[in-house]
């Protein structure tokens, strides 16, 4: 179904222009005044407004903010003229997505805008399904997959859930490892079984192997009583051995031999016990890597990678940063119970292009970090507290190593942050940002278009 998209406008041409642009890819619904704009808003549930500001009776601004009171969500962007950069700020600080400033002339660059809105609505939509997901299946593990990297990734792991064989899950820190283990347990048989978790790296060999073939009461100094391990506890269920690579070599025999002979044997005691759970492994080191340099046993490395799923890093699935984001804004703000205003535009694009070495992981607490110190209006760049090469007066020494970008690139992207910034900072207003900036007057114009904030005239 094509996207509905509303265009307020009292001037013909613009509407005409819009409606040519985007009808092939969206139904596109035409008013001249705002009369018109609040009967077809009223009947239709629109993906996008593009509101102009200036309508015969109408402030476009307070009519996007009546709009708003029925959908708190809704994605729109407030179309000004040259003269109206005051109300254009405003409309980002509420949070509006964008802002266009008229006449367009650079029709591509109105097209992507316009694509990334309704992006935008489509991640909103999907996080409120979601939503309704979670709460009628309560338990089932939480994947935001919108990127095509993960949606390939979703179809092999709903072949492997129903498999019963080992799965290897590979992937940097953060990635989401732990979520996939997960995922695959509640969608395979073993689903109403237990799922056990050991984390190989942080234990050291002697607890690790009473945790999964428990003792008898004796076995050991401190066995005061008998106590069974995973490999009994997770019959007809699953266990997840988290970072793999770091299993020390004795027991990478012992758990060896129990995946071939299907029996072990608890610490202190001589009977087999049959065992029956599926065996998950999760890695940040490429085992393979492991295997070439004698660390891990190639043997236990083939019984282990039956079927190999990679999770991709942030980085690579850019398209999932939205949607991850926004999910956990929503997660965060209900758990602090906390009215945070939306995503600002700028704040999506320090999003976006941020190199998240710690991946998901550290974008949920960079969201966590801005919903506690948000102070309620929306969520800006700044508030984001990321070492980004975009924003004025970072230092470099303390930002991520980031692959340069050719010069050009690096000089537009500052600028557009930082002139961004400063027309926020100086409330649109042209005089106030010559003062904080030192630009001579007649001369910022000129920047906020090579930056591209506003469209050349
Ligand atoms: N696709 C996703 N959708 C929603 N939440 C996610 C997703 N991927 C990861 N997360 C969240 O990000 C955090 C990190 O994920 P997880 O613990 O699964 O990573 P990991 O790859 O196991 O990391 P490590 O190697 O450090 O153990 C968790 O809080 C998890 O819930
Ligand atoms: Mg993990």
């Amino acid at each position: 179904m094509l996207p509905k998209i509303l265009v307020v406008d009292d001037d013909r041409y613009t509407r005409t222009l819009i409606e040519q642009l985007m009808r092939k890819s969206a139904e596109v619904h035409l008013a001249a005044d705002g009369e018109t704009a609040r009967r077809l808003f009223a009947a239709e549930d629109f993906n996008l407004v593009l509101m102009d500001q200036r309508l015969p009776k109408d402030k476009g601004l307070d009519l996007l903010r009546e709009f708003r009171l029925d959908r708190p969500r809704l994605v729109a962007i407030l179309i000004t003229g040259f003269a109206d950069v005051r109300d254009a700020v405003a409309a980002v600080r509420e949070g509006l997505f964008d802002y266009l400033t008229k006449p367009f002339d650079d029709l591509e660059a109105l097209e992507a805008v316009i694509g990334k809105a309704l992006e935008l609505d489509r991640a909103y939509r999907e996080i409120a399904d979601l939503r309704e997901t979670l709460a009628s299946q309560s338990g089932s593990p939480i994947m935001i997959t919108h990127s095509a990297a993960m949606e390939k990734l979703l179809v092999q792991l709903r072949q492997a859930a129903p498999l019963d064989t080992t799965v290897l899950i590979e992937g940097e820190s953060g990635t989401g490892k732990e979520v996939i283990a997960k995922l695959l347990h509640s969608l395979s048989s073993r689903t109403g079984g237990p799922m056990k978790e050991l984390n190989c790296g942080a234990l050291s060999e002697s607890l690790i192997e009473a945790a999964l073939f428990g003792y008898e009461k004796g076995a050991f100094t401190g066995a005061v009583k008998t106590t069974p391990g995973y490999f009994e506890e997770a019959d007809n269920g699953t266990i997840l051995l988290d970072e793999i690579a770091d299993m020390s070599p004795k027991l990478q025999v012992s758990l060896l031999r129990v995946l071939q002979e299907g029996t072990f044997v608890r610490l202190g005691s001589t009977v087999q016990r049959p065992s029956n759970f599926r065996l998950l492994c999760a890695t940040n080191k490429p085992l393979e890597q492991e295997v070439a340099a004698g660390r891990f046993r190639s043997d236990l490395y083939y019984r282990i990678n039956v079927v190999p799923l990679r999770v991709p890093p942030l980085r690579e699935r850019r398209d999932d940063i939205l949607p991850l984001a926004l999910f956990f804004l929503d997660h965060f703000k209900r758990k602090f119970s906390k009215a945070t205003g939306p995503l600002q535009s700028d704040a999506i694009a320090t999003l976006e292009n941020a190199q998240w070495t710690g991946n998901v992981r550290e974008l949920k607490h960079t969201i966590e970090r801005a919903v506690v110190i948000n102070a309620g209006g929306p969520i800006t760049s700044a508030d984001l507290g990321l070492a980004s090469t975009a924003t004025p007066g970072s230092t470099y020494s303390t930002a991520a190593p980031t692959p340069l970008l050719a010069y050009r690139e690096a000089r537009l992207r500052f600028e557009r942050a930082y002139f961004s910034s400063l027309m926020q900072a100086a409330d649109g207003n042209v005089s106030e940002a010559s003062r904080i900036s030192g630009v001579a007057r007649q001369n910022i114009y000129g920047h906020l278009e090579r930056a591209e904030i506003v469209t050349k005239q």
